[in-house]
């Protein structure tokens, strides 16, 4: 009987609810009333499908389970007999690193025609720089100091990721990080809260869209939250930082992607004073949800539910299951706690079902803006994938975005651009033609037989009456100094040496801590042997994390910061070298001297005793210069731009005015080019210390030779509120410093006051 009106109503219910989404769909013109209307239709299609579930049912949305571990080419065709069992027996609501057309067209079917809820399945991947066509590393694109870069090659990486039934991304990660020991560092925006907040909105729109179209996914802010923070830089590691750091530094790329419409967030691994953002209720619930509004939902980090038995604060994985969807955690990933004890927790009273309904509501949510009750294939057609993945537009989109990535760090007596006519080139170094290191880190189904090395994109630029040398000198990590024979002999035969250095590929990401951030091997060594042929020297560097290179910022005459560009790196780099290109790129991360000044980021605190050369009781190293090696926002051009001094609108302004501040900026160089104009401010004296400098504004300008152009930023006063004393985030009336440069350190100052 049950089973019967089950079977009569609910195709009544989806068809009717369809019916009435459709009309809204299609009238829809982007105003309110129609939105809103639609999510009450979707949300009173929940109620519907709610009321009809089995708690069991309901406990199997909540799990996620995955395809492998999601890294290299193989492409998964097989679905084990396991999983085809539990999907029939509704005990999975999402899977991650199942992609293709057909492979996740196979794995739906299951779902919803052999199960007797029909719930669509969500699929996640981590499309962290692309799919297959592999876009520069995070770190790289936000060096481009250019959100609509960076906008624009996420909506790229989704619509190749949405072509092979991928609904969900795990991106962007915006941690704040101030650690290159910490080798996640490459898949953020950097160090600074400003430049990480702005770009975190850019990656949730180019990601998601309006989500109207197949051709958009759903983006999941991650890590939330700290997990930049870890002590000592070691992955994983333990985090502990006060309340008004995490509302200051590291909540803003959060809170601005819930703003920008971030469908669904990652909790981190780590802890925070104590608790597990697992089971971080506070964090969680009272911050993300009651006090940010966010209504999607959350999903665990891999097995960090399961995790918190080895943190201490659970005692198996039921306890786990039980603080975790207590605490707002709404999708378990990997750990099966959920699906194994949350029926148990409900039927004993230690979780509510209510609780477990708000989560599967938020998660049948997605489903639904996601179209897939509609139709559950909209992102399994094999044709689209086959014309949508690595097709032209795409690559050249990974292009464009590389060369917007690089960073020019050096450029005596201008040796760069280089002349198209030069007789012989040696290329030299482990990176020059590597095929697989430039993919970086989390580079998915990205095959390195599409990378083009160094080497080649050089041959691709030049013509035949330019003789290239290449000797690779040494291994990355090796200590053979075999290869320094020829790589000497090639580079002394040449005009000019390109040196190509760095990390593997695989020495930043998850997991890749190192305790050192120097050059691993003998790379350190090989360009001695080449600095003393006495010939001009570029040095191309590929790393994901800010690396010490004091010996070649001295002796190297160009430096080209490159990072891990993906599959057009050797294009892009010869763009740059020839001046195909002229470099635009700005460091999102300071560059220690040396592992011992870290941390080391830019809007550090002043102190009682600020560094003083002069005053050894003042705050700084006995045996090392107080400066970076390189500051945040640096970065040159082969031009030249001049800066006038700081104008203000007014010199003081109240709590209702804007302030103008405004340069004038020329280009005085010899070419045209792009400059990332600056403004950073200092509040003076406050109830609590603040800053030396914060970054509050940036503009990318082109400026054709010889041309000026006159850049204002407005300051109200949103931009001078932090936590004050009471926890109140206000301003305070007082005096403030004005810099406006070309990078944190070279700038313009004034001063104006706020008054009350
Ligand atoms: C663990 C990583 O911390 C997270 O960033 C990633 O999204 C998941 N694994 C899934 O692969």
């Amino acid at each position: 009987m049950k089973a019967a009106f089950f079977k009569t109503i609910y195709p009544i219910l989806l068809f009717a609810a369809m019916f009435l989404l459709l009309g809204f769909v299609v009238n829809e013109t982007g105003d309110k009333k129609n939105v809103s209307n639609l999510n009450s239709v979707i949300e009173s299609k929940i109620d519907s499908v709610l009321s009809l579930m089995t708690l069991e049912e309901k406990v199997g949305q909540l799990n996620q389970l995955s395809f492998g571990i999601g890294w290299g080419p193989t492409v998964q065709s097989v679905v084990p007999d396991e999983y085809k069992v539990m999907i029939k027996e509704s005990k999975i609501g999402s899977f991650l690193n199942a992609v293709g057309a057909d492979f996740t067209r196979d794995l739906q079917r299951i779902a919803v025609e052999e199960t007797r809820m029909k719930i669509p399945l969500l699929f996640g991947y981590d499309v962290i720089h692309g799919f297959k066509t592999t876009f520069p590393v995070p770190l790289a694109e936000v060096s481009s100091w250019d959100p609509e870069v960076v906008r624009m090659s996420a909506m790229y990486q989704a619509l190749e990721a949405s072509s092979v039934g991928i609904h969900w991304t795990f991106a962007p990660m915006v941690d704040i990080a101030r650690d290159p020991r910490w080798g996640r560092i490459v898949e953020g925006a950097g160090e600074d809260t400003y430049l990480g907040t702005i770009m975190s909105v850019a990656r949730v729109k180019g990601l998601q869209g309006d989500l109207t179209s197949n051709k958009n996914i759903v983006a999941c802010a991650k890590h939330f939250v700290g997990y930049g923070d870890a002590e000592g830089g070691r992955d994983y590691n333990t985090v502990d930082m006060s309340e008004r750091t995490l509302r200051e530094v590291y909540f803003p790329p959060f809170k601005a992607a819930v703003d920008a419409g971030a469908e669904t967030f990652m909790c981190s691994f780590n802890e925070i004073a104590g608790v597990p953002l697992s089971a971080n209720k506070y964090i969680l619930t009272d911050i993300l949800r009651n006090e940010w509004g966010f209504n999607g939902f959350v999903v665990s980090d891999w097995n960090s539910i399961g995790e918190m038995i080895n943190h201490g604060n659970a005692a198996d994985l039921k306890h786990a299951g039980q603080l975790s969807i207590n605490a707002g955690v709404d999708m378990d990933m990997e750990s099966r706690s959920y699906i194994n004890n949350m029926v148990d927790l409900v039927k004993s009273g230690q979780v509510s079902e209510a609780i477990v309904n708000e989560s599967v509501r938020r998660i049948l949510r997605i489903k639904f803006k996601l179209g897939l009750f509609d139709d559950p294939y909209r992102y399994c057609s094999k044709s689209f994938e086959e014309k949508t993945v690595m097709n032209e537009e795409m690559q050249n989109a990974a292009l464009e975005v590389s060369q917007k990535s690089i960073v020019l760090l050096k450029n005596e007596q201008d040796l760069l651009p280089l002349k198209k006519d030069l007789k012989t080139i040696a290329v030299i170094g482990p990176l020059a033609e590597s095929k697989s290191d430039p993919l970086g880190s989390w580079y998915q189904q990205g095959d390195s037989n599409d990378v083009v090395t160094v080497v080649e994109g050089l041959r691709t630029e030049l013509s035949n009456n330019t003789k290239i040398l290449y000797s690779t000198g040494c291994t990355i990590d090796g200590t053979s100094k075999e290869g320094f024979k020829d790589a000497v002999e090639k580079a002394s035969q040449s005009d000019v040496v390109i040196l190509v250095l760095g990390e593997k590929g695989s020495m930043s990401g998850e997991a890749r801590s190192r305790s050192s951030i120097e050059l691993p091997g003998v790379q350190n060594e090989l360009a001695e042997e080449i600095f003393k042929t006495g010939k001009p020297v570029v040095v191309v560097l590929m790393n994901g994390r800010p690396l010490s290179i004091n010996n070649i910022s001295k002796k190297a005459d160009a430096i080209v910061e490159a990072w891990f560009l993906g599959i057009k790196s050797g294009d892009a780099i010869a763009d740059v070298l020839f001046g195909n290109y002229n470099p635009s790129g700005k460091l999102p991360v300071t560059f220690p001297r040396s592992v011992g000044q870290i941390p080391i980021y830019y809007n550090h605190k002043n102190t009682g005793r600020p560094g003083d050369l002069n005053n050894n009781y003042s705050s700084k190293y006995v045996d090392l210069e107080m400066t970076p090696l390189y500051p945040f926002g640096y970065g040159l051009s082969y031009t030249t731009f001049s800066y006038s001094d700081i104008k203000l609108s007014s010199q003081k302004i109240n709590k209702n005015q804007k302030l103008t501040i405004s340069v004038d900026v020329t280009n005085n160089g010899k070419t045209d080019g792009e400059e990332v104009v600056q403004l950073y401010l200092r509040d003076v004296v406050a109830s609590v210390t603040r800053p030396v400098k914060e970054l509050k504004g940036f503009k990318k300008i082109f400026l054709k030779k010889g041309e000026t152009q006159t850049v204002t930023f407005k300051i109200s006063n949103e931009e001078l509120k932090f936590w004050n004393i009471d926890m109140q985030f206000v301003s305070e009336p007082g005096k403030f410093d004005v810099f406006v440069g070309t990078n944190s350190v070279d700038v313009k100052t004034t001063s104006f006051e706020l008054i009350y």
